[in-house]
């Protein structure tokens, strides 16, 4: 189906996060199943940022909820820091669950709208503990500057005083006062204006370095994912299509879901006629998905062999895998 496999996992020792034949399936009406997310496997390095992409309803929300276990994946595995997740009992999950943390789309409505900003950003430490004792104050007013809140000026006030922007910084603060190795960022700027855009990922990318962090960078949007990615991964329809460095991603694709979201980016310009980028139709229902390859009814390369088996990604380059069986390889 476009494809499993896990050819393009590597053997990195300090890979920070690995997860492999992620499953994810929900109950649908008439017995029937929903698979969200379908043999999903990757891993991130230590300080990479990983951009995972595909249009909507192709699982990347799922996959990220699954990763952090606020979804029970259906089967598969995910280790953190090279422990299971998936595996381990309760009080194992919750102490390692703190290394990781997920940033959402809609900052307004992620927040309590009736605690102020300190106690926000505070309220990781209330619910999950502060072993160390490691969190005083001026800690708490450290990290509120780190993402451009002034203590003096916004820790007294409430989730509605602010903008988009300044709550997806305190969102940005709650999550990092877990002191996490990990962010998995769901379309952390989909709900912003186009210039505080700019302006949430330069913090992200500062952040990144000022802590060390590893990131999942999820998005819709190839545009965005290109300036904050080291590697991108393209999801269709619950599948993994292809994952490479980015430049490869964006100056070589090879699988035409690739090709076609690329082709969608207005001004965007691949030099290829452009019949070799068309899709047409709908995305197929992901309770009875296309046999074969999954993207196999809106492929112009599509044949018979790609609806009777399903690709599996392979190495086209280095470091740049693809799941199709007549990739696009110069
Ligand atoms: N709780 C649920 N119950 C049933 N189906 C679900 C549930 N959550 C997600 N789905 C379905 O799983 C598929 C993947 O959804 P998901 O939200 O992961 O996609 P996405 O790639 O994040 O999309 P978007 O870009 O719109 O956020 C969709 O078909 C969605 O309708
Ligand atoms: S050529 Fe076949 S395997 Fe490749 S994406 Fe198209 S339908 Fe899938
Ligand atoms: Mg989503």
């Amino acid at each position: 189906m476009a494809g499993s496999g896990t050819a393009h996992l590597r053997d990195v020792g300090d890979a920070v996060l690995r997860v492999e034949h992620l499953v994810v399936e929900f109950p649908a009406r008439r017995g029937q199943v929903v698979h969200a997310v379908s043999d999903v496997s990757f891993d991130v390095a230590r300080g990479e940022t990983l951009g995972l992409v595909g249009e909507s309803g192709c699982g990347k929300t799922t996959t990220g909820r699954a990763v952090m276990q606020l979804e029970r994946p259906t089967s598969g595995s995910v280790e953190l820091l090279g422990r299971s997740l998936t595996s381990t009992d309760g009080a194992s999950v919750r102490r390692l669950r703190r290394s990781m943390q997920m940033i959402f789309q809609d900052p307004v409505s992620s927040l309590n709208p009736r605690r102020r900003v300190r106690d926000l950003v505070r309220e990781g430490l209330e619910i999950w503990g502060d072993p160390q004792g490691a969190f005083t104050s001026g800690r708490i007013d450290d990290i509120m500057r780190s993402v451009g809140l002034d203590p003096t000026e916004t820790a007294d006030r409430r989730p509605h005083e602010f903008s988009g922007g300044q709550c997806q910084r305190i969102c940005i603060a709650r999550a990092l006062v877990m002191d996490p190795e990990v962010l998995i960022l769901d379309e952390p700027v989909s709900a912003l204006d186009v210039s505080v855009q700019a302006q949430i990922l330069n913090l992200l990318e500062h952040l990144k370095n000022r802590f060390g962090l590893t990131m999942v960078f999820i998005s819709h949007d190839l545009s965005v994912v290109k300036n904050v990615s080291d590697r991108v991964l393209v999801m269709y329809l619950g599948k993994v299509c292809e994952v490479a460095p980015t430049d490869a991603v964006f100056e070589a694709p090879a699988h035409p879901y690739t090709r076609a979201l690329l082709a969608s980016i207005p001004g965007n310009d691949l030099g290829l006629p452009p019949s070799t980028e068309l899709i047409s139709g709908e995305l197929a229902s992901p309770i009875d998905p296309p046999s074969g390859c999954r993207f196999r009814t809106r492929c112009p390369r599509a044949t018979d062999l790609c609806a009777i088996r399903e690709p599996l990604m392979r190495p086209i380059d280095d470091g740049h895998f693809v799941a199709c069986h007549h990739p696009v390889v110069d």
